[in-house]
């Protein structure tokens, strides 16, 4: 299974990511978490994708595009995987078919405006190990604390009210279109974003069977 989940900042793709990986025994590979890894160990890459990320805008296409390009040829890859942000430009798709990569299902989880900047300004996430947590939906056993790693946990610096606000601009921009060119070629089916995480998971494997 090559599956793409798309879907605004926040409206839970990490999180389905996370389970259906496990499910499938597929990797989930997030461009976000790749460049954050990145950023942390200080590589030339991190360093130029630093500032395009904590204004909330896309890193340019030749960045995130060269590095699908390298973890897509990793041997994890070899019997399928979820791309969890990628892509999220046009070109980007493009340049995903040009690499000869067949996707097989593309699943938009769609969750309005409003309720993403509810989901972002109580996201909290390992300074360690990055794992994501929710101060109401997805809390800790201790407060601020990461059950997995012990880290501390901090706000994302892109969680930033305002910035949420750009990046939900610049995803209906220029990350919506996506949905038109996979529904062309059938590969398209929308989730609605659940309450639960659970029932958003349930919808998300249904979608990839019908
Ligand atoms: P990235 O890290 O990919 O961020 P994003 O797409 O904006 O998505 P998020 O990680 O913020 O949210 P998510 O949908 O994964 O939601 P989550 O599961 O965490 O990218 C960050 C930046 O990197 C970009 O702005 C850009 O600069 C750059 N970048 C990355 N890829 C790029 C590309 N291809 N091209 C150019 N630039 C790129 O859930 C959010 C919160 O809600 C969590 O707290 C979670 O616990 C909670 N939650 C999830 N589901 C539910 C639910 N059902 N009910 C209640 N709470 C829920």
């Amino acid at each position: 299974m090559k599956l793409i989940l798309l879907g605004a900042p926040g409206a839970g793709k990490g999180t389905q990511a996370e389970v259906i990986c496990n499910k499938l025994s597929i990797p989930a590979v997030s461009t976000g978490n790749i460049i954050r890894e990145a950023l942390k160990n200080g590589t030339e890459m991190g360093l130029k994708a630093k500032s395009y990320m904590d204004e909330g805008k896309l890193v340019p296409d030749d960045v995130v595009i060269g590095i699908i390009q390298e973890r897509l040829q990793k041997e994890d890859c070899k019997n399928g995987f979820i791309l969890d942000g990628f892509p999220r430009t046009i070109p980007q798709a493009e340049a995903l078919d040009a690499m000869g990569v067949e996707i097989d299902r593309v699943v938009s989880i769609e969750v309005a405006d409003e309720k993403i900047v509810e989901r972002m300004s109580g996201r909290r996430v390992c300074g360690k190990c990055g794992a994501s947590y929710h101060m109401l939906y997805k809390q800790p056993s201790n407060e601020g604390v990461c059950d997995a790693c012990g880290g501390e946990l901090i706000r994302r610096k892109d969680d930033a009210p305002e910035t949420v606000e750009d990046r939900l601009r610049v995803y209906h921009e220029q990350t919506e279109p996506l949905k038109d060119y996979y529904a062309k070629s059938g590969k398209l089916r929308t989730v609605q974003g659940q309450e639960e995480v659970a029932d958003t998971t349930r919808l998300t494997l249904a979608a990839l069977e019908d």
